[in-house]
């Protein structure tokens, strides 16, 4: 079982996650532990404050490492790996999805305001991720994202895992296009390739389509898939 521990100011903001489709199956069906650790818990300020200002006269507030820090320590153990959703992290993709579904002890930290203390950042986190070159005002939606990403790839949490195989980024091309009944909607029809039951005619267009979409949709990936090609060809003839 992989547990998660989320070290947050606002841990009823994953009730969502913790109840919802696929993950909540994961909890029920004991292939993902989810605990939540509310960081103002740990807060030694009669008023409960967890922030104070930044040195240096920059603008807003950060949290305090004394506070995090209990926080961390009162949930790590000797093989936990931490992490930090961050702005200024490395962008989530899809193998870094599967690398953290491989990690069996994960704490991630929720920053909130100006972010965190940097010699918590430092020296007492391993991974520092964000979900995309923009700024949001909390960890915890980066967090479920994380979380349901890396999930997917747990054994045993996707029924189908051949599914995971032909999604989009499990490879350098997105999933073409795929459709369900009826077969005619409105006078569109689904091409009849799909409908022949000829399995070499299905999974050539299957990857027809997905070359033709990730063309269309994402020419830098398409980039990228036509230079691997051209260096399978070249590794072939050697
Ligand atoms: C307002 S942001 C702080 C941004 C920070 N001052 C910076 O410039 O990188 C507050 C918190 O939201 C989270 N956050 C914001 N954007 C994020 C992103 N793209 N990916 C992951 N976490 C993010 C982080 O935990 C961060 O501490």
């Amino acid at each position: 079982m992989n547990k998660v521990t989320i070290l947050t100011l606002f841990p009823e903001s994953f009730e969502f996650l913790k109840t919802y489709g696929v993950i909540g199956k994961a909890i029920e069906n004991k292939k993902l532990e989810i605990n939540l650790v509310n960081i103002r818990d740990f807060s030694n300020d009669k008023h409960n404050h967890v922030d104070d200002t930044v040195y240096g006269g920059a603008a807003g507030m950060l949290i305090k490492p004394q506070v995090l820090y209990d926080a961390l320590m009162s949930v790590k153990k000797q093989k936990s790996k931490v992490c930090y959703m961050s702005a200024a992290g490395k962008k989530l993709n899809q193998k870094l999805a599967i690398d953290f579904a491989e990690i069996k002890d994960l704490i991630i930290i929720c920053g909130h305001y100006e972010g965190i203390d940097a010699r918590i950042t430092n020296h007492y986190v391993d991974y520092e991720i964000s979900i995309g070159d923009y700024v949001l005002t909390g960890g915890e939606i980066p967090a479920m994202v994380l979380i349901d990403s890396m999930a997917r790839f747990i054994e045993g949490v996707v029924g189908k895992r051949e599914s995971l195989i032909t999604d989009s980024h499990y490879n350098t091309l997105i999933q073409g296009d795929e459709y369900t009944k009826p077969r005619n909607f409105r006078g569109y029809m689904v091409p009849s390739e799909l409908i022949s039951g000829d399995h070499k005619r299905v999974d050539e267009w299957n990857r027809r389509s997905a070359i033709d979409k990730t063309r269309r949709v994402r020419p830098d990936l398409y980039e990228k898939f036509l230079r691997e090609e051209s260096k399978d060809g070249i590794n072939q003839e050697n």
